[in-house]
């Protein structure tokens, strides 16, 4: 007899709607959650005297049954993890112990309790996934602050820059990446317990206790706005997607890189597919499929968004549509980070292509024409109309070419001002052009070992905050555990 239905209801729903109803594969992530909140909730229980200590212990010992047994032990014609757990507890216990647990609960309050412990391991975990490619981008950073490689603006060859500068500024964008990730993690991990169905309980719970039993950093303080909110889904998942945009971005690069056209690095075999019909092929699947994901992770963030736009306070069963698109979009995260910090640390990098192609496309225009600046003192505008007129008389500089400028236009108008084909030389210089621009953020090899320093010294933090979030959770279930044994013992 189904425990939860059998009171109000007298028809049992055929197999398609138990089908479309059930959450019961989605809460396989909630499993060690759930039973996590039913012990500190219980522990509560007895501590204010709702509960007797003898059914308190029998129910611990019962969750702790249920634990070893595995969810795969739960009787799935139940709509959810939770009244699965409750009706296996009450088959163990019986239902004068069992159906004492949810005393001054709802499922309500309970499954928003159980996401927010599930998603705070994975926020946990992903900070430092991400935290460990920004490392790897940076290690290999450290190897190439003199690698020069072309820049692109459009995709054009724009300025000279160097390796490093590049994968500095991808770790730059990862670290606030991380941060965005920790400020919803913040809000992730407060108690909804003690909410109940939204109107809290006429029973004496004492929700700072289970707040502290649990490992949260607060208590919710409005009940009904506990069990209304999936806001910390939808940050959390912005915080995905802006991340998955990120990765996307270095996705792409590392495809473009990888062809004979750029031919800029070459992705180790392991990170590469090849063709069912094309023997010589070398394809970069993984990247490919990092840059899909992100499709999959802004798809699962626009379908949370919807579900609970215009949904009316305070719980609506809508939201149990919401939790797998959460995981979905966790697991696409977390993979692609490792995915990208996996390739990044095993790429081979084409150092003399990379220099060759920077001497293409007449990437020190701009560097030409600051020095004429400089050098002559007329106005960078006109400058720039000097210069784009090489540019476009098609005979664009490379070195070591330079009697093949039309150099004598530049010369002509500006010898006489000041400027000699020395500058003109050094202007034309894709090395000279990057150790020129050491302003802070430059790619000056100086300025990116200081930038190098001040990520490292940042991820430092990243490492010594996600220690601190990890010995708070740690030290709490520490202390739920030995508040479980000890009231086990006393009854013993
Ligand atoms: N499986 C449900 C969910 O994920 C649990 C809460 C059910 N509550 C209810 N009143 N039907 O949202």
């Amino acid at each position: 007899m189904n425990i939860l239905r059998r009171g109000r209801l007298s028809a049992e729903p055929d197999e398609d709607i138990k089908l479309f109803t059930s959450s019961m594969e989605a809460d396989r992530r909630l499993f060690e959650a759930d039973i996590e909140v039913d012990r500190a909730h219980v522990v509560m229980l007895r501590e204010q005297d709702i509960i007797n200590s003898s059914d308190c212990a029998a129910i611990l010992s019962g969750l702790e049954k249920i634990k070893a047994e595995g969810i795969s032990a739960l009787d799935t014609s139940y709509e959810d993890v939770h009244i699965a757990l409750e009706a296996r507890l009450i088959e163990i216990v019986g239902e004068d112990t069992g159906g004492r647990m949810h005393s001054a609960r709802s499922r309500n309050d309970e499954v928003a309790t159980c996401i927010r412990l599930a998603l705070r391991t994975e926020l946990t975990a992903l900070m430092e996934e991400v935290h460990d490619l920004v490392a790897a981008l940076s290690g290999t950073a450290s190897k190439h602050h003199e690698t020069v490689m072309p820049g692109y603006t459009h995709t054009q060859h724009a300025q000279p820059t160097t390796l490093a500068h590049h994968f500095l500024a991808h770790a730059s964008a990862l670290l606030r990446d991380i941060e965005r990730v920790n400020g919803a993690y913040g809000r992730t991990n407060l108690n909804p317990l003690g909410a109940a169905a939204f109107a809290s309980t006429g029973f004496p719970v004492d929700r700072k206790r289970t707040t502290e039993l649990l490992g949260f950093d607060g208590t919710l303080g409005n009940s009904m706005d506990a069990v209304s909110t999936r806001d910390f889904m939808i940050e959390s998942m912005s915080g995905f997607s802006n991340l998955m945009t990120s990765l996307s971005r270095m996705a792409e690069e590392l495809i473009l890189w990888s062809t004979s056209e750029f031919d800029l690095i070459e992705l180790d075999d392991s990170y590469s597919s090849t063709s069912s019909i094309m023997p010589q092929k070398k394809n970069p699947d993984i990247a490919e499929l990092m840059r899909a994901k992100t499709g999959t992770v802004n798809g699962a963030l626009v379908s949370v968004l919807t579900i609970c736009k215009a949904l009316p306070y305070s719980y609506n069963r809508d939201l149990q549509e919401a939790t797998p698109h959460l995981w979905r979009a966790a697991d696409a995260v977390r993979s692609s980070v490792r995915m990208a910090r996996g390739m990044v640390s095993t790429m081979k990098v084409k150092k003399e292509n990379m220099k060759l192609s920077s001497e293409k496309g007449f990437m020190t225009a701009t560097e030409l024409a600051d020095t004429i600046v400089r050098k002559t003192g007329i106005p960078f505008r006109t400058a720039h109309h000097i210069v784009g007129a090489v540019a476009r008389s098609g005979k664009t500089p490379s070195l070591p070419d330079l009697d093949a400028i039309s150099l004598d236009l530049i010369h002509e108008k500006l010898s006489a001002r000041g400027l000699s084909e020395k500058d003109i030389k050094e202007a034309l210089d894709p090395a000279a052009n990057i150790s020129k621009r050491a302003v802070t953020g430059g790619p000056a090899p100086k300025e990116t070992k200081r930038q190098l320093a001040a990520i490292r010294k940042k991820l430092g933090s990243v490492a010594g905050e996600i220690r601190r979030i990890r010995k708070k959770v740690k030290a709490a279930s520490g202390k739920l555990e030995r508040d479980c044994k000890h009231v086990l013992q006393e009854q013993a």
